[in-house]
C-alpha cells in the first residue's frame, strides 16, 4: 500500500491533475505530423491492433495511452485506501471535481451545471426522467434520432401517457432550412420538449442547433440535444447553442474512457429538469448519487486535456480533410448511394452509404472486418441498409484509401456473385 509519503503516491497524485498539457502530448510534438507519419495501424499513442484499420470512432473512439496511464494511476491510487480517496477532500475525490470542472470550460458552462454520466444515453435517460410532466404534454422529436436519445421519451411517455411526434427526414436530406421548417411546423401548443440530435447517428447531418434552440425558447418549449457525435468533433459552447441541456459520450469523439458522459442543464432551466442527482450539490459523489466510476472520470478530465492539447480546431480541420477524401471516393463507387451531406457547414466525420439490396449491411460488415481488417459501423432499419465511416485524427490518408479499396473490391466481388 501507498504510505502517505511514499513515492509510489506522490508520482500517482501527480498523475491524477496536471491539467497541463505536457504529459499528454510530448511538449512541442506537431500532432499533425504524427497523424501523417503514422504507420497503418501501428500508432504507439493507440493500443489499436497492428493492421487494423479502425474507422468507427462515431461508435467508440480509442483511448490514447497516457490517458489510460492517468485513468490507471488514478485507479491505483483509491485502491491504496479506498474510504479516505474516494469521499470528501481524498486525493481521488477531489481530482474527479477538477476533471468535471475542465470538462464544463471545454463546453463553456459552469461545473455546477454539469453532471458526469455514463455516456449519451443515461444523460437523456436522466434528462427524460426529471421532467415534472403534466397531462397533455407532448415530446417533439425526429425520426433520425439514435435510440439512446429516444428510449428515455419512450419511456416517460408509456408511463405517463403523453404523444411523441416524430418529424420525417429523409436520409439523403441536408437542406437545414427545410429541416427548421418541419420542426417551427411540428411544435404545438402542448409541446413541452423539442429533443433532437447535434449530429445525426445514422448520416452524419449537422444541424443549426443555435437556430433550432432559439425556435424552441420562442415557443416556451424546452430544448434537449443529443450531442453523442459532436462532443470532440468540433468545437461545442453550450451556451451560445442555446439549449436547456445537452448530453453527449465521453468515450467517441473524445476519445475518453468506456462508460463515460456527460449532462449539462442551463441553470436557468434547472428547476423543470431536475435529475435527482443533483439534489446533494455538483461534487461527484455525494448521498444524491453514491459512489461513481471516479478512475473513468478522472480519466475523462485526462481526454479533455488531450483534446486542448491538440486543439480542437485542429481535430475540426484534420477531421474534414480525412472525410472529404472518403466522401469522395465512396461517391465514385457506382453500387452506393452515398447519404451524408457533401462538404459545408452540414459535414461533419460520419460518411455512410447505402448498400444496393442484394447486399447486406450485416454481412458486408462482417466481410470488411474478416478479409479486409477494416471495421465500419453497419446501420439497419429502422434507418437504411448500409455501411458508415467515421475518421479521427489517428486515421491516415493511407486507411481512408485502404478502406475505399476493401469496399470497392468487395462490391465488385458481389457484382460478379463471389
Ligand atoms: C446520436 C447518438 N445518441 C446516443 C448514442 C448512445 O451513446 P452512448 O453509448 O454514450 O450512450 C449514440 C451512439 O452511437 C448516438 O450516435
Amino acid at each position: 500500500m501507498a504510505s502517505p509519503e511514499s513515492p509510489l503516491r506522490r508520482r500517482l497524485i501527480g498523475a491524477l491533475g496536471a491539467a497541463s498539457s505536457a504529459g499528454v502530448v510530448a511538449a512541442g510534438a506537431p500532432w499533425s505530423a504524427w497523424a501523417a507519419d503514422a504507420a497503418h495501424g501501428a500508432d504507439p499513442e493507440f493500443l489499436i491492433t497492428p493492421g487494423l484499420t479502425y474507422l468507427n470512432t462515431a461508435a467508440l473512439g480509442p483511448t490514447p495511452r497516457v490517458v489510460l496511464e492517468r485513468t490507471l494511476a488514478a485507479w491505483q491510487l483509491l485502491e491504496s485506501n479506498p474510504v479516505r480517496m474516494a469521499y470528501g477532500d481524498g486525493d481521488v475525490h477531489l481530482a474527479t471535481d477538477q476533471a468535471r470542472e475542465r470538462l464544463a470550460r471545454f463546453i463553456g458552462c459552469d461545473a455546477d451545471e454539469l453532471q458526469i454520466t455514463r455516456g449519451t444515453t443515461d444523460a437523456m435517460n436522466t434528462v427524460a426522467q426529471s421532467i415534472r410532466f403534466r397531462r397533455g404534454d407532448r415530446i417533439l422529436t425526429s425520426e433520425q434520432e439514435h435510440e439512446g436519445g429516444h428510449n428515455g421519451w419512450a419511456y416517460v411517455a408509456r408511463r405517463h401517457n403523453l404523444a411523441i411526434d416524430v418529424i420525417s427526414i429523409a436520409p439523403g436530406e441536408h437542406d437545414p432550412q427545410r429541416i427548421l421548417a418541419r420542426i417551427a411546423d411540428g411544435l404545438r401548443r402542448r409541446t413541452r420538449v423539442l429533443s433532437i440530435s447535434h449530429v445525426f447517428s445514422a448520416n452524419g447531418l449537422r444541424l443549426p442547433i443555435a437556430e433550432i434552440c432559439a425556435l424552441a425558447r420562442r415557443s416556451g418549449v424546452l430544448s434537449v440535444v443529443d450531442g453523442a457525435q459532436a462532443l470532440g468533433q468540433f468545437a461545442v459552447d453550450v451556451r451560445a447553442l442555446g439549449c436547456d441541456a445537452y448530453a453527449a459520450s465521453g468515450h467517441k469523439w473524445l476519445m475518453g474512457p468506456k462508460g463515460t458522459g456527460l449532462l449539462y442543464i442551463r441553470r436557468e432551466a434547472a428547476s423543470e429538469i431536475a435529475p435527482v442527482q443533483r439534489e446533494d450539490g455538483p461534487r461527484f459523489v455525494t448521498n444524491a448519487t453514491g459512489i461513481g466510476a471516479l478512475p473513468l472520470v478522472i480519466g475523462l478530465g485526462a481526454a479533455v486535456d488531450a483534446m486542448n492539447a491538440r486543439g480542437i480546431d485542429y481535430v475540426e480541420r484534420r477531421i474534414r480533410e480525412l472525410r472529404e477524401r472518403l466522401h469522395t471516393g465512396l461517391a465514385q463507387l457506382p453500387q452506393l448511394r452515398v447519404v451524408s451531406p457533401p462538404a459545408g457547414p452540414g459535414a461533419t466525420a460520419l460518411v455512410a452509404a447505402m448498400l444496393p439490396a442484394s447486399i447486406a449491411a450485416k454481412s458486408f460488415q462482417s466481410v470488411l472486418r474478416d478479409q479486409h481488417g477494416l471495421m465500419v459501423k453497419r446501420i439497419e432499419a429502422p434507418f437504411f441498409n448500409g455501411i458508415r465511416l467515421s475518421p479521427h485524427v489517428f486515421n491516415t490518408e493511407a486507411e481512408i484509401d485502404l478502406a475505399l479499396r476493401a469496399i470497392r473490391a468487395q462490391l465488385d466481388g458481389a457484382v460478379h456473385g463471389q
